[in-house]
């Protein structure tokens, strides 16, 4: 039975499939009868017209007495976050350290993408579905049904199985990942493509600013920049709600009391508020808390875990007025021409964009991990 499973899983129904599972991610993205009361997708939250982040502070659940407490990040480039791992870590000063690194969530309680996105299906403050039962069922009400293999319909765990298979394949399409930015084409060479402000922000984010120590402008784990080192730290950012421990949550180590995950840059002028709780409005804002949060502590207000907040690399870093607009132009060399110019929901990436078939060993999860229910190695 196993064998049979695991062979049906991984045939030609499936994996050879790719583009079709994508296809169906697509659906399943924005099918609004997914969630208890019906009404919310995956879109819901995640809005195309600011690169599929939410630009309320926390989103509502279907059922709307509940909501979480994060805001809803950016999922443009999320299918290239590494997986969450303890790295070792070379600092500037030669010492080696180690750290966690990638996952998925703000505290990386998801190991990677095919973890993440089975969850907010079942989330009361989410889609709010009771299990797997319940999923399958609405899936075989949809109208895309006829997309899965007929022998997956009959099956809860092959059919939730596809769902989420689906959607990790419809997040690492083309439209996620088109790079099209004015910084990329600066980076290819284009030296008209920022403008003299830009140019003297992209400084700044590398020297005085020190963004680039986190924000990272060289490529990593994938072949252009991601802007991120997936690393974990407190920024002491006002508090917002209930208290959120961050990573401690996964960890159970005291000191990642408060810690989230650096986010990518990409896009960011578009997906206000920010920081993990949504509780700066503005990107000129942010700047100036990172600026001059320990200068003005009545500005930020208290902070949930002041124990373990970072003063080397923030708080008060003597930028002046001028320099902040710099920064802020920079930043805003981070936004696609194909999200600002698209016509249709998804966006269009530019032409010779590789197919994810094409580029299957660059995403964190190429192994295409089975379901964790059926143990494989
Ligand atoms: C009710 C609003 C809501 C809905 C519906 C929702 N999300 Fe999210 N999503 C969020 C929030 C809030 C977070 C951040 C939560 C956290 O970090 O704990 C998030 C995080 C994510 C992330 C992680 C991104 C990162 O940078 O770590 C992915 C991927 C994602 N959602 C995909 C989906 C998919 C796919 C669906 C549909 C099956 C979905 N979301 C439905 C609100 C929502
Ligand atoms: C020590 C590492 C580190 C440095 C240095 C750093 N950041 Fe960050 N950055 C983070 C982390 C971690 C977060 C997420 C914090 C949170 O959500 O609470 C973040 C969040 C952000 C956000 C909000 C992202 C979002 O989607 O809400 C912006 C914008 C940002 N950083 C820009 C900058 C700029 C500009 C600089 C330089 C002035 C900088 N960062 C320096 C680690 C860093």
């Amino acid at each position: 039975m196993f064998r049979l499973l695991v062979s049906l899983l991984c045939g030609s129904t499936t994996l050879q499939a790719a583009p079709g599972l994508a296809e169906i991610g697509r659906s399943v993205f924005t099918d609004k009868n997914l969630s208890n009361p019906p009404g919310q997708s995956c879109m819901t939250c995640h809005n195309p017209n600011h690169a599929f982040a939410d630009p309320r502070r926390v989103s509502p659940g279907a059922n709307p007495s509940f909501s979480g407490n994060r805001n809803a990040p950016s999922l443009m480039y999320a299918a290239l976050i590494p997986a969450f791992a303890y790295e070792d870590v070379l600092l500037p000063n030669g010492t080696e350290i180690f750290a966690w690194e990638g996952g998925l969530f703000y505290d990386g309680r998801a190991k990677d993408l095919f973890e993440q996105v089975g969850k907010p299906f079942f989330e009361s403050h989410e889609m709010n579905l009771k299990n797997k039962a319940e999923l399958a069922q609405k899936i075989r009400k949809s109208t895309y049904k006829e997309k899965f293999p007929r022998s997956a319909l009959k099956d809860n765990e092959q059919l939730t199985y596809l769902v989420f298979r689906s959607l990790v394949e419809f997040l690492k399409s083309p439209s996620f990942r088109p790079f099209d930015s004015p910084f990329d084409r600066y980076q290819a060479g284009d030296e008209d493509a920022l403008s003299l402000s830009q140019k003297r922000g992209l400084d700044i984010f590398k020297s005085s600013g020190g963004c680039a120590d986190c924000h990272l402008l060289e490529p990593q784990n994938w072949s252009k920049p991601l802007l991120s080192d997936f690393g974990y730290d407190n920024l002491g950012g006002p508090a917002s709600g209930r208290k959120d421990p961050g990573l401690f949550t996964v960890t159970g180590n005291p000191e990642d009391f408060g810690k989230f995950r650096a986010p990518g840059l990409r896009n960011i002028e578009l997906t206000a508020p920010y920081l993990h709780n949504g509780s700066i409005k503005t990107l000129r804002e942010v700047l100036e808390f990172y600026n001059k949060r320990d200068l003005e502590p009545e500005r930020w207000g208290v902070t949930d875990y002041p124990e373990t907040v970072n003063h080397d690399d923030l708080g008060d870093l003597g930028l002046t007025d001028e320099e902040i607009s710099n920064l802020l132009d920079f930043l805003r060399a981070f936004t696609d021409d194909s999200l600002t110019k698209k016509k249709t929901t998804l966006p269009t990436p530019p032409k010779g964009t590789p197919s994810t078939e094409s580029i299957k060993l660059n995403f964190p999860d190429h192994t295409h991990r089975l379901d964790p229910n059926f143990e494989h190695e």
